[in-house]
């Protein structure tokens, strides 16, 4: 089988080879993000393979059906990005990658300190040899009850952390883990926005999910809340959560995801005029923390974004299943 590997980045490009050789795939690797200017490019090729910058819909995936491409992976967990149904209707197989929770989950708990804390401003008062502490008192997380929406493998295990702080834990899930039952009390989402001091998202990005913390939400939640996102963008609408932190309403934001942050997270836009208004305003604030996607960016993880997307096609032009497939 003949794949073509896009947004590849300098530290996947041996562990495609590698794996590739391993599995008999002839494997090419391109820097660029798929998409209409270049689906030229994948004439004569059985696959292909993206991380999430490469937005396929319904008319990038009858493009790439027209130039004979029959199995797509994606190099990540989330697959909002693809249009599963029109994939599905053209006969293309699509598979997701995984990796373990822990490289999320502790990013989140990272961030969860960070703003506990007063990181950023400190920092900035570093940088000018301002060593006072007016104004950066934080708070400790054994006294804190948080709230996580999403119970799956990342929610769970950021719950294990929380409880070794010795955190009250709320979660909110579709599905009960008898395990995670020991450490946290399952509730509706309701209650964890009226009860949680700090509400942390684990959910992927679903018509269901988008823009669930908005003003509505925001609302019900306790005064000087904190947020925290490693999941999607989308699953806030930016202008009420912007609103929220211009009000004092929530008391700091964490987000190591934003709406609209493809071609602008993962590339070097020093020298760049950016376009993402909301982006470049929040994170002005001292009690906003912006990272650019990258709570997944460990070598473990990477390690098994490239497995899963190198073996998946391989596995689906066998007509193997893997427990990975999403279509
Ligand atoms: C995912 O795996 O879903 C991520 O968020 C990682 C990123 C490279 C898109």
């Amino acid at each position: 089988m003949k794949a073509l590997f896009f947004e590849t980045r300098q530290d996947e490009k041996a562990l495609i080879g590698q794996y590739a050789s391993e599995s008999d795939l002839s494997a090419n690797l391109s820097d660029e993000i798929l998409s209409m200017e270049n689906v030229s490019l994948t004439a004569g090729y059985d696959a292909i393979s993206t991380l999430g910058q490469s937005k396929l819909n319904r008319e990038l995936l009858t493009a790439l059906s027209d130039n004979g491409v029959k199995y797509i992976t994606t190099r990540t967990v989330g697959f909002d990005h693809i249009d599963l149904q029109a994939a599905k209707e053209l006969g293309i197989k699509v598979c997701r990658a995984e990796y373990p929770a822990d490289g999320v989950a502790e990013f989140a708990v990272m961030q969860m300190l960070l703003v506990l804390r007063c990181y950023k401003p400190m920092l900035w008062r570093l940088n000018v040899n301002d060593y006072s502490l007016a104004g950066m008192m934080g708070r400790e997380l054994h006294s804190m009850t948080v709230g996580i929406l999403g119970g799956g493998r990342i929610g769970k295990r950021v719950a294990k952390i929380l409880h070794g702080f010795g955190a009250k834990i709320l979660v909110s899930s579709l599905e009960h883990d008898d395990e995670l039952a020991l450490i946290a009390e399952y509730c509706d989402n309701e209650r964890i926005y009226a009860e949680s001091d700090m509400i942390t998202l684990h959910l992927p990005l679903l018509p269901e999910t988008r823009y669930m913390i908005n003003a509505e939400t925001i609302a019900q939640m306790k005064d000087g809340v904190i947020l925290i996102n490693t999941a999607r963008g989308e699953l806030m609408n930016i202008e009420e959560v912007t609103r929220g932190i211009e009000t004092e309403k929530i008391g700091a934001l964490a987000m190591d995801v934003f709406e609209n942050e493809q071609g602008i997270y993962h590339a070097d836009r020093r020298l760049d005029i950016l376009q993402n208004k909301d982006m470049v305003y929040l994170r002005q604030f001292p009690n906003v923390v912006m990272t650019p996607h990258m709570a997944f960016y460990t070598a473990e993880n990477v390690r098994s974004m490239v497995y899963c997307g190198v073996n998946c096609l391989v596995q689906m032009e066998k007509g193997e299943k893997t427990h990975l497939r999403v279509v």
